[in-house]
């Protein structure tokens, strides 16, 4: 199998998408000086080409193409050669209305801007497998091709007729026969049972709730329409290049993909990460996506995109301050990625996102990003050798899965404001500011290699994963679960007893009498910390062997954290410094160490193979403790006990 060593070679890969098409020929020349004097060594092209590549049905334009992929390699450019497929032209909507997709309300979406497919129809996969088979022809064997990018961001739904007869096919693989569709969607209840397939369809406009196991195979359905989408090309592209890897681009933590089937189906998995320069939280967003991709990877990952300075899709859209881009981009480094690409090259004059920054912003040349671009580019160059291919260890693993996120995500549940990202965020965070290295990793995978398994919440687990979690702690190791875990199996029923019985014994709960979610905004106290978004009635059973307790109100001395030997359980959302209190201490008996010790705020600390990579996130500079003698990788200088990292300031030590 292919993998990104063999693209990267002991290289960081830095570049972007190139959309050369939108512009005139003397400015690819220019392109291309800038992009060497940048040290650019990888461009992503063809992502939004199909209309240019396919200016009428069946006709092939792939002239231009030629000559930039020449160009390329005569630069010593690598080409990410992507797929067109997430934006057909405009004939293709207008000759085959089946090609479009409808929402649920069974609204048409049109073309005219982008991603308007219909990932069920026929049609469109006929042209989608067309294209990409004379694409993967015609530059099988072209020296700059390094690496095939499928498609965009996938993320579509649809609930079109075609998408519905497609869901009718899914569902009688999954259920084979109608009584059992029946009694997993428990459709006694307000009568919904079905008497024939043809009456099913896609989660539609309706009065009133929809039923919660349909709206959540509607989503496992999509996630594998959309996957179908992705294989059918990439088994394409293989067939005429199987040396070359494929990849698609994730977007970060997005809702309609389960990523981690997904990237079993990848030769690289990539990501597209855009924090807001002004979210004081933006860099721990960072280190929970990378963590995540270089979990699914299991190993170095692509940074596929990011944005050179402002995005145009936020209310308001912030630059990102001197320095800020180069810390982010070796933040990414430090947490595995071996590719520091953007979204894009050149910034547009037209279209869409045109006030979107790339590489080469509007400024041009002399402009302050390109500047910081270059001077990124050099510095990847010179700690690429070192850093590429550099693995990062982790004892401890967060649970996440999409699956559980989609069931407990539905309407008619007991909180609205329970939000399963946020809650992933929250501890991920209480991990990352003790600079404890975090990967991640489905219920279902094997965790004999973690000392610690942390579960933000897990409200939908099948068996094989409360099994999974059983022997976790039955083999010695630590277990931390927040609320609402193990309560729906895999059809979306509650459990008897509203959790999970296996887990109640394990977490030494002997009944759960009712959950009391809190108003946003309101806390409840618990002894030395003020819980958020939720609390719980529990009784605990004879054999608990540490509780911490609510105090006052309704559930006065009532148990809020509950441990029973390695497994605890947190029936509410500790405010962030109790949380992160909470968490050191469990690590810390579980024998996991953090990173560095005395490291002060606002730096993060991450290990990546045998170098220690500090961040500052801050705008003050700041004074690091690192005992011991160490090589400064960017500055050639020796450090010894300590460093001093300036605003947005970033050390790479080497032994
Ligand atoms: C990504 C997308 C790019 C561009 C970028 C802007 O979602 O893949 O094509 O639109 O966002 O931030």
């Amino acid at each position: 199998m292919p993998k990104l060593s063999d693209v990267t070679r002991g290289r960081i890969l830095f570049g972007g998408d190139y959309n050369p098409e939108q512009w005139p020929e003397e400015t690819w020349h220019e392109d291309i000086r800038l992009m060497r004097d940048a040290g650019v060594n990888s461009v992503t092209m063809g992502v939004f080409s199909w209309a240019k590549l396919e200016p009428r049905p069946g006709e092939r334009d792939f002239g231009w193409l030629d000559t930039l992929m020449d160009l390329m390699h005569t630069a010593g450019i690598g080409v990410v050669l992507a797929t067109p497929t997430s934006s057909p032209p405009p004939w293709m909507g207008r000759l085959h209305p089946d090609t479009l997709p409808r929402d649920a309300d069974g609204r048409t979406e049109w073309w005219g801007g982008r991603q308007h497919f219909s990932h069920s129809s026929a049609t469109y996969r006929r042209y989608a497998a067309a294209i990409t088979e004379d694409l993967a022809a015609r530059y099988a064997d072209h020296p700059a091709l390094t690496l095939w990018h499928i498609n965009n961001e996938y993320c579509t739904f649809d609930h079109g007729d075609e998408a519905a007869a497609a869901f009718r096919r899914w569902l009688r693989d999954r259920y084979g026969t109608l009584d059992a569709l029946n009694t997993a969607w428990g459709t006694a209840f307000w009568g919904q049972g079905y008497d024939c397939w043809d009456g099913i369809l896609p989660p539609r406009r309706t009065h009133y709730l929809k039923n919660p196991a349909q709206v959540l195979d509607f989503r496992r359905f999509t996630s594998d329409m959309l996957l179908e989408c992705f294989t059918a090309e990439r088994d394409i592209v293989a067939r005429h290049t199987p040396h070359i890897p494929v990849t698609t681009n994730f977007m970060p933590l997005w809702t309609g993909q389960d990523a981690w089937r997904w990237a079993e189906e990848e030769d690289i998995v990539s990501v597209d990460l855009y924090p807001d320069p002004r979210d004081p939280l933006g860099p721990q967003h960072g280190a929970l996506v990378q963590d995540l991709t270089r979990s699914q990877a299991r190993g170095p990952w692509m940074l596929m995109e990011q944005a050179a300075g402002p995005v145009n899709w936020r209310g308001v859209n912030h630059p990102k301050p001197r320095g800020l881009g180069r810390l982010w981009s070796l933040q990414a480094v430090a947490r595995g990625a071996d590719a520091v690409c953007y979204f894009q090259w050149r910034q547009s004059r037209q279209g869409a996102e045109k006030f979107h920054s790339g590489m080469v912003g509007h400024a041009g040349e002399r402009g302050r990003t390109y500047q910081e671009i270059r001077r990124l580019g050099a510095e990847l160059a010179l700690i690429g050798p070192e850093v590429a291919g550099g693995r990062i260890r982790s004892d401890i693993a967060i649970l996440h899965d999409w699956h559980a996120w989609w069931a407990g995500a539905q309407e008619g549940r007991p909180s609205t404001e329970v939000d399963h990202p946020a809650l992933l965020h929250a501890w991920h965070r209480a991990l990352w500011e003790s600079h404890l290295t975090t990967d991640f990793a489905h219920p279902e995978h094997d965790l004999s290699g973690y000392k610690l398994v942390v579960v933000p919440q897990l409200y939908l687990l099948s068996d094989t994963a409360i099994e999974n979690l059983l022997a976790h702690v039955r083999g010695g190791s630590a277990l931390v679960c927040g609320f609402m875990t193990g309560v729906a199996d895999e059809d979306d029923r509650v459990r008897p007893g509203g959790m999970d019985v296996r887990l109640r014994e394990l977490f030494g709960i002997r009944t759960l009498h009712e959950w009391w979610p809190l108003d946003a905004g309101e806390t409840v106290a618990c002894d030395g910390f003020r819980g958020t978004l939720w609390s719980e009635e529990i009784e605990a059973a004879p054999d608990v062997t540490e509780t911490v307790r609510y105090k006052g109100g309704e559930l006065d001395g009532l148990p809020a954290v509950l441990r029973k030997g390695q497994a605890w359980y947190v029936s509410t959302l500790p405010e962030p410094e109790a949380l992160r209190g909470l968490l050191a201490r469990v690590a810390a008996d579980a024998g996991v160490r953090p990173v560095l010790d005395n490291v002060p705020p606002g730096v993060e600390a991450v290990r990546r193979g045998d170098l220690l990579f500090l961040l500052n996130h801050g705008r003050e500079s700041v004074t690091v403790e690192c005992p011991g003698t160490h090589r400064d990788l960017l500055t050639g200088t020796t450090v010894m006990d300590e460093i001093t990292l300036g605003r947005y300031g970033a050390a790479v030590l080497g032994p």
